[in-house]
């Protein structure tokens, strides 16, 4: 198995404490050795061990930081909601209704245009670098099209999450608890085996509390992890059912009492916060520094979704937490890659310790600090996925209706 030497890297962020300074394990003057898909050392330059490596790439005193672990996605869609983006900023309401309107564009597409749709967007995301990705249904709300939509995401990550629970189909509209009972029995029988968690949509105007428990009960018992969309347009019942069922995350999390906070705070559920969602329905962003003060794990990703977040982008998503959300540019960058991996229940990922997976981002910056520093610039210049160099120049095609 041949070496790689990433040498001459200015600051290096392991997320490490034991290998350096702080939460983020910052290494100055370091450098990194992938070999075998894996990260086999990394230190001091001054500490490099002998022996040598097949390739040395030179860093030129840039950043590396761990690759982004975006744990939160909707990509498989066709369709946009352009013009419900545009009435909104000229003072529309952002409402799950509008989930609608992609439903009815992703069941009318051929399995290609959502696999070549899927692929332009988690493309999209490694240009920026994110890594690891984790991908929802919830366009398809049949039996045969969630099926469709969980088979594209599975073929583009292993973080697949079933989204039945998005929102009420239309031909369900007058009676909602016939489509419960249908996600809960049929379809989660036909979708379980295609996906590894199970999410709802706790909010009002798709699912409510008592909703909510019985599907994600219904997904644990055949075997998924549960996650939640919850409190993101208000005050709900989401996050004490996240604690209480033992979720992963708890995701926007954006309307809290201080109930919420201390239940999260008490828990391993994460908080994920998920800010480009708020800078496109123009609401308040959640509140970042009281969750870390009162001692949650938060993770902030991009909710990559046609309709509340049309935005890949982690490190717009760091900026937005920096300067709106009070978050320190160290919080923020932990949040996007240890924080997701935490989402994700992973250990692997999120970090650049020895035996983690190689996953990592040359920055054309000298620091991590530059994410926010210098919001909207393309700072990612090189980005590798277990080792392996990523095709992050080509080109890419256009989105299909
Ligand atoms: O996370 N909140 C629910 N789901 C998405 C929005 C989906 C849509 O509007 O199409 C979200 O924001
Ligand atoms: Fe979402």
């Amino acid at each position: 198995m041949t070496a790689l030497l990433l040498d001459n890297i200015g600051s290096l962020v392991t997320n490490d404490p034991g290998l350096g300074k702080g939460q983020l394990g910052l290494v100055p003057d370091a450098a990194v050795i992938f070999e075998g898909g894996v990260v086999a050392w990394a230190g001091p330059r001054s500490q490099l061990p002998g022996g040598g490596t097949d390739t040395r790439v030179d860093a030129e005193g840039r950043a590396v930081i761990p690759g982004f672990v975006d744990s939160h996605s909707h990509l498989v869609f066709a369709g946009d909601r352009t013009a419900e983006f545009a009435a909104r900023m000229s003072g529309q309401k952002y409402s799950a209704g509008g989930i609608r309107t992609t439903v009815n564009a992703t069941r009318a597409a051929s399995p290609d245009v959502l696999r070549s749709n899927t692929g332009r967007l988690v493309a999209e995301a490694l240009r920026s670098g994110t890594t690891t990705i984790e991908c929802k249904s919830g366009y398809g709300l049949t039996v045969d099209d969630e099926v469709r939509c969980l088979e594209v995401a599975g073929e583009f990550t292993e973080e697949v999450t079933f989204l039945g629970a998005h929102v009420v189909p239309p031909e369900y509209a007058s009676r909602p608890d016939d489509y419960v009972e249908l996600v809960r029995t049929a379809m989660l029988d036909a979708c379980a085996p295609r996906a590894k968690w199970v999410d709802v949509f706790c909010e009002r105007g798709a699912f409510d509390g008592d909703q909510a428990r019985a599907i994600l009960a219904a997904g644990i018992e055949r075997g998924l992890q549960p996650r939640i969309h919850a409190n993101q347009l208000g005050p709900g019942p989401g996050v004490q059912i996240a604690v209480e069922v033992g979720a992963a995350s708890a995701d926007h999390a954006t309307h809290l009492d201080d109930a919420d906070v201390d239940a999260l705070a008490a828990s391993s559920t994460v908080a994920t916060l998920l800010p480009a969602a708020e800078f496109s329905t123009r609401a308040a962003y959640p509140d970042a520094r009281r969750l870390l003060d009162a001692g949650v794990t938060v993770a902030l990703a991009a909710d990559c979704n046609p309709g509340s977040s049309f935005t890949s982008s982690i490190p717009f998503c760091i900026a937005i937490a920096v300067r709106d959300m009070h978050m320190t540019p160290d919080e923020a960058v932990w949040a996007a890659t240890m924080g997701g991996a935490r989402a994700l229940r992973r250990t692997d990922v999120g970090h650049l310790a020895i035996g983690a997976r190689a996953d990592a981002v040359l920055l054309d910056a000298p620091s991590h600090i530059h994410l926010s520093y210098r919001p909207g610039v393309q700072l990612v210049a090189d980005v590798w996925q277990a080792g392996r160099l990523a095709p992050i120049r080509t080109a890419h095609q256009a989105q299909q209706p």
